[in-house]
Parts: structure tokens; sequence; C-alpha cells
């Protein structure tokens, strides 16, 4: 039980109410074993004489006991599983909130999928622990204490002779568990292989359709489906020996007591009502035997996703606030001194220096993989630079805190993200929510990002659904929803990593324009490899295998004569070939 000991805190905070649970929980069982015991006196007076008196009186009590404990019954089973509803809401809760500060790099490692798995199915196995779980332990460890201490009191030697298979239960019970908890393991493993199936084939459904590879899909779907399939039948399997073989068990055993308690009764060592009442007792403990199997497996289920889960939790957020300097405004001066970075071990970026003073524009360009996607990601720490190689107004990126740093930062990724939400819920996202002010701040973030006059087209403009069961945008499109998204919250660092790839030139030079006068004042890096996008720009820099090969204006590069200067030419030679043709 080492994971499941984690829900302790959990437990502990809503101890007052489990409590309750509890004490429902014997006063049930104190009334369930209660009705045998009037049983024996019943059959005991009855025999003797029958009158109607009597019927009523004995019939009156145990109904009178059943109702009781339906009542206690009710109120047991409220608590507890209502606790454990909520322990399971405040496990989820923290979960995601973890889930949400982990680094990028956490979720380059694990897939989505497998994630989602854990999430969902694992956390109602643990919430199963909580309510089931510890319910029906409390239930038997109750009854088996009562029913046995009123059996002793019948027959010590009769107890003992019902006791054997009782025990050979149990033993069944762990030679199974074991067993179980393996195949359990392996059923779960393979739930999480065809969700990440299943993910990747409805999130890459273009790319399917596009290939034709639809049957291939079918087929990776079809196989882990019959395993999923082939590993639950390994499960079934042992369920479907470990509970006959219970009962037969429990057979042998009210066999015994027939025999022995029919010998017993008839040779006057025990009353008939004895009798009856022991018979009474030995089928009370049937159901908390075959729940203990029960129990053990949810526990041995429990344990294995709690394992999962806490696997989740204890993985660290890499990037976090680390003893902040009290840094609470930004001016935007960013600057990179002799930063090489790595990823696993693999330079990508090699000796940086780069000063880029506050409310400049800087136009990163170079071939693919040169390193500059990974570069401005270090700005808003979206990767960890080593300490002293990344600083902003002076103070090194991990020493501003988070919050701060990330809140001067608009960043328009590459590749372009948007919630299944409306337009203008995507673009206010950054926004703290208060009215008017982010209608008007929506509506001029999509001016200057060109994205207004599309959104007019819309048939309910800002409030038309994007994404996923909403209207598709285009390539571009998207680009500039995602654009006023990083406009909207006035960043003092705005950050376009190649964000304009999929905007028609026309609409480029509208959108730069609009930018110029919202760039004033605002430190921009512009990561494109159109030379038309950053001939403007203050300074310009190539990467070329992660090290600033080339430095300068646009004239003073072309003049240069390097990569630059090339790109130019074929890009002015690219221009020539479209006008003309
Ligand atoms: N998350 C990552 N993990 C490991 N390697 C990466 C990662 N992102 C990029 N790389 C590698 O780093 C190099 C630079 O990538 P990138 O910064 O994306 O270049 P660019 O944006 O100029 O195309 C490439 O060789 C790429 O394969
Ligand atoms: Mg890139």
């Amino acid at each position: 039980m080492r994971y499941l000991r984690r829900l302790l805190p959990y437990v502990r905070r809503h101890r007052a109410r489990i409590a309750g649970g509890l004490l429902c929980l014997v006063l049930t069982t104190a009334l369930s074993v209660a009705s045998p015991w009037v049983l024996r006196y019943a059959v005991d007076d009855l025999t003797l004489r029958v009158t109607r008196e009597k019927l009523w009186l004995y019939s009156g009590l145990i109904v009178g006991l059943v109702l009781l404990e339906g009542v206690f019954r009710y109120y047991m089973r409220m608590v507890l599983i209502s606790v454990s509803r909520e322990i399971e809401y405040e496990l989820r809760g923290d979960l995601f909130a973890h889930l949400t500060r982990l680094s990028a790099r956490y979720y380059q490692s694990h897939r989505v999928g497998d994630i989602m798995s854990r999430a969902t199915n694992d956390m109602s196995a643990v919430r199963n622990v909580l309510g089931p779980g510890i319910m029906y332990t409390a239930n038997t460890v109750a009854t088996f204490v009562g029913t046995v201490a009123l059996m002793l009191r019948i027959s010590p030697r009769l107890l003992g002779l019902a006791l054997v298979p009782l025990a050979l239960v149990s033993i069944l019970v762990r030679y199974f568990g074991q067993r179980i908890h393996d195949r359990f393991e392996s059923v779960q493993a393979q739930l999480a292989e065809m969700n990440v199936i299943v993910q990747e084939s409805l999130s890459g459904a273009r790319v399917v359709r596009a290939y034709a590879q639809e049957p291939h899909e079918v087929a990776r779907f079809e196989a882990a489906n019959q395993e999923y399939v082939r590993r639950n039948r390994g499960l079934i399997h042992m369920f479907g020996a470990l509970y006959p073989g219970i009962q037969l068990l429990m057979g042998t055993g009210a066999v015994l007591v027939l025999w022995l308690g029919g010998r017993m009764a008839v040779a006057g060592r025990i009353t008939l009502g004895e009798f009856v009442a022991f018979g009474a007792y030995l089928a009370m403990l049937h159901w908390p035997m075959i729940a203990l199997g029960w129990v053990v497996n949810i526990f041995e289920r429990g344990e294995a996703s709690m394992g999962r889960i806490a696997e989740m939790l204890d993985a660290p957020p890499e990037i976090h606030d680390d003893q902040p300097e009290p840094v609470a405004r930004l001016q935007g001066e960013v600057e990179f001194r002799s930063l090489t970075f790595a990823y696993d071990g693999v330079p990508v970026l090699r000796d940086i220096d780069l000063k880029v003073p506050a409310g400049a524009t800087v136009a990163v360009v170079g071939p693919t993989g040169s390193g500059k996607s990974t570069l401005v990601s270090l700005i808003p720490r979206l990767y960890e630079a080593p300490p002293g190689t990344v600083y902003v107004d002076g103070h090194d990126v991990r020493r501003i805190p988070l919050a701060t740093l990330r809140g001067a930062v608009g960043f328009v990724p590459q590749e372009t993200f948007l919630f299944s939400d409306t337009v203008r819920e995507n673009v206010a996202f950054g926004l703290s929510p208060d009215g008017q002010e982010v209608e008007e701040r929506v509506a001029w973030a999509a001016g200057v990002a060109q994205l207004a006059p599309d959104v007019a087209d819309f048939p309910q403009g800002y409030d038309t659904f994007v994404g996923e069961r909403g209207i598709t945008l285009s390539g571009g499109q998207k680009q500039r929803t995602a654009l006023a998204r990083a406009l909207a919250v006035l960043p003092r660092i705005l950050v376009l990593d190649d964000a304009l790839s999929a905007v028609d030139t026309y609409t480029e030079e509208g959108i730069l324009k609009g930018l110029k006068q919202v760039r004033s004042g605002r430190t921009t890096f512009l990561v494109s490899h159109r030379v038309s996008t950053v001939k403007d720009a203050d300074l310009i820099v190539v990467l070329r295998d992660g090290r600033i090969v080339e430095r300068g204006t646009h004239d003073e590069l072309v003049s240069r004569g390097g990569f630059y200067a090339d790109l130019h030419r074929r890009q002015l030679l690219e221009e020539e070939v479209e006008r003309t043709a």
C-alpha cells in the first residue's frame, strides 16, 4: 500500500464524516446480527407453544430490526460514498493543477492519451478504494466479529468446523489476488494504448484521410482492441475461477454445519433455535467473505492506479519560481550572454551574444533547424536556459517571477493552437475577464492582426465557435487569431515565431504596418524566412547551426553578400517570376 498511503492527507480532512459513516456501519452490522439472535429465541419459544401474540412479537421485532438497519445502511452509504467522491474531486483537481504546471518537456516525453487514461480510469480505480473498498472492508470486519462472537456462544466446536472452509476462502483469495493484480495492470496498460491510438487517429484525421490510411488506422485499432479483449479474457478467467471456488468452499461449510449441527441438535446439545441461528450466521458470513475477495481486488487495482497517478504527481514542474527577485514591471530589454543551449545533451545554440534594447525590433532568420524557435522560446522560459545566459531588463530570467515574466511576453508560436471556443474567448485568452474593456481590447487586437474583416464575415462574428464543432479557420486566419491573442495582453515583448507564414504577403504587409505603430515601445522578435517580413527590422541576425553568423540591418547584410543577401536575391527572383507569370 505504498502509493495508497498518499491518500491519507485527503482522508484526514474528512475524518469527522468518515467516523460518522463508520459509526453507522457498526450500528448497521449490530442490528443485522441481532435478527438471527431474535430468531433463535423465537424458534425455541415457538417450539414450546405457538400463540398469536408470540408470532406478532417476534415477527414485529425482526421487521423492526430490519427497518432500522435499512435506515443506518442508507446513511452509511450516503456518507462513505459521498466522501469518496469528494476526495476523488480534490485529488483530480490537484492532479489537473499539477499538469498545468508541468513544463513543455514533460509533454514531449509523455503521450496525451496515456495521461488522459491515468486521469480518468486510474482515478476511478482509486475512488473505488476510498468508497466501496473501505466500506466493504469495514463491513466485513464488523460482520465477522459480530457473527463469530455470537456463533462462539452457541457452539465453539461447530464454529471451528465452519471456519475451516472460510479460512480456505482467504487462502484462495490471496492466491488469486496477485494474479488478478498483474492481469489488471496489463488490461489498464492496453486501455491506455488504445486511448493513444484513438486520440492520435482523431487529431490526425486530416492526415489519415489525405493518405487514404483509414483501413490502416482501422486495422491498427482492431489489433489493439483485440489485444484488450484478450487481456480482459485473462482477467475474466481469474474471476471465473475465483467465484465458483469461493461458492464451493461456502457450500462445503454449510454441509458440514448441517451435518454436525443437525446431530448436535438431535442429541439435545444445542437447541433447535441455536441450530437455526447458527445457520443464519453462517449465511451472513458468505457475502463478507466474497466481498473480501472483491475488496482485495479493489485495493490491488487502486494501488496500481495510484502508482500511476503518483508518477504524474511526482513529476517535478521543472520550470518554477526559485527565489525570484521582486521585479514587478518589465521594460523589455532582452539580452543573451554567451548562451549555449542543448536539448538532452545535443547543443542547438552556441555562443549566442545578442542585446536587444527595449522597444527595438530584431529579426531572426536562418534555415530550418538552425535554432530560431529554440532561441525565442528561452525568453519566456518555455525551456530552461543555463543560469546567467538570458536576461530581461538586466535580470536573469530565472530570477524574474514567472508570472511577471510570462505576463510581459506575447508569444505567437510557430504551430498555432486555438481552443474549441469562440473567436472572442480565443483572443481574450490572456486577459483577466472584466466586460467592456475586454470587448474593446479584443476588437483592437483583431484590428491590428487584420482578423477583423474575416470576423465580420463569420456567421456570429466574435461569438463564432472555431476548431472542434465550430467553423474551421484557414491556416492564415488561425495565425492571425493567435497574433491577436498575443497583442491583446499588450506585451512588453512580442515574439512572432514564423507566425505569419500562412498569411499572404499582401495581408502580411498590412499587419506589419499596423504592428509598427503597436511595436513602438515594444520589443519585438520576428522569426521568419521571408525577407519582406524582416527587412525593416532594427537588427537582423542570421542563425546557422545554432550560431549567429551575420548581424546588421537589411542594407548592411545585403551589401555583405552572405546568407542573407543570398536569401534576398532568391526571393526577389521569385517575386519577379510571380509577377511575369
Ligand atoms: N523539444 C526539442 N527537443 C529536442 N530537440 C529539439 C526540440 N526542439 C527542437 N529541437 C532540435 O533543435 C534544433 C533547432 O530547432 P528549432 O529551434 O525548432 O529550429 P528552427 O526554429 O530554426 O527551425 C533542431 O535540430 C531540432 O531538431
Ligand atoms: Mg522554428
